[in-house]
């Protein structure tokens, strides 16, 4: 068991933390009963605090928005509330989608790893990615697929929990993917992410390089 593990109170948090590589089957069994774990025991308001930064850099409400890793949907229902209704989620989790297909607030749902590259022909005007990067997979080189879908010069607004953003030394990883040309960080934001675990998060501001396809 990982060193961060053992300082996680929340059962199926610990879980998920102490899994090294892919998590496809615990976020699968967890689909049922995220939202009252999440919201209700673990203080979860990452969707809240990233979906606040998002208001501000995309105002238009007809904005085609990709929702990367949606879940049960928290995010999509939170950008719905505001106004927004050209959200597309995705999600490699079917469970997670089935959820998600039920709140209503989705203009689409499919099915996709994030580890690979999102269709060619897809394009938005905006990505938010809410609870999805933290330890690997997906890991930092990742962000170029979503930095790849958008149209030049918006925004893909991308959190990482605090405990991999410290473990994973997500600082160096990033600068070096900049430096390499895979995204331009415009913004790193500090917020509040599990508060009853009195675990913290960051707020990526990315764009794709003018002169990339991001790498696909
Ligand atoms: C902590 S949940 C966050 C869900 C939602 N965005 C939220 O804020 O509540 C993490 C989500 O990322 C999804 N996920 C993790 N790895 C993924 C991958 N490689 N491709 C697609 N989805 C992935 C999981 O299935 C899960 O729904």
């Amino acid at each position: 068991m990982s060193k961060t593990s053992s300082t996680v109170s929340h059962p199926r948090l610990r879980r998920v933390y102490a899994r090294e590589g892919d998590k496809h089957d615990l976020w699968d069994a967890w689909a049922d009963g995220y939202d009252a774990d999440l919201i209700g025991e673990l203080g979860y308001v990452a969707h809240e605090q990233a979906g606040e930064l998002f208001l501000n850099r995309v105002p238009e409400r007809s904005a085609r928005v990709l929702d990367a890793g949606c879940g049960t949907g928290l995010g999509g229902a939170y950008l719905a509330a505001h106004g927004y209704h050209n959200v597309h989620g995705v999600d490699y989790s079917e469970p997670m989608l089935e959820v998600a297909r039920g709140r209503g607030v989705y203009a689409s749902l499919a099915v996709h790893d994030l580890t690979r590259p999102l269709p060619r022909e897809a394009h938005y005007d905006a990505v938010l990615c809410v609870g999805v990067f933290a330890f690997f997979p997906p890991a930092v080189g990742d962000l170029r697929h979503l930095v790849a879908v958008l149209e030049p010069g918006c925004p893909a607004i991308v959190t990482v929990n605090g405990r991999g953003w410290v473990e994973k030394d997500w600082e160096r990883l990033l600068a070096e993917e900049q430096r390499a040309g895979s995204f331009v960080i415009d913004s790193v934001h500090t917020i509040a992410y599990l508060t009853r675990e009195g675990i913290d998060g960051r707020v990526l501001v990315l764009h794709r390089e003018a002169s990339t396809n991001g790498g696909v």
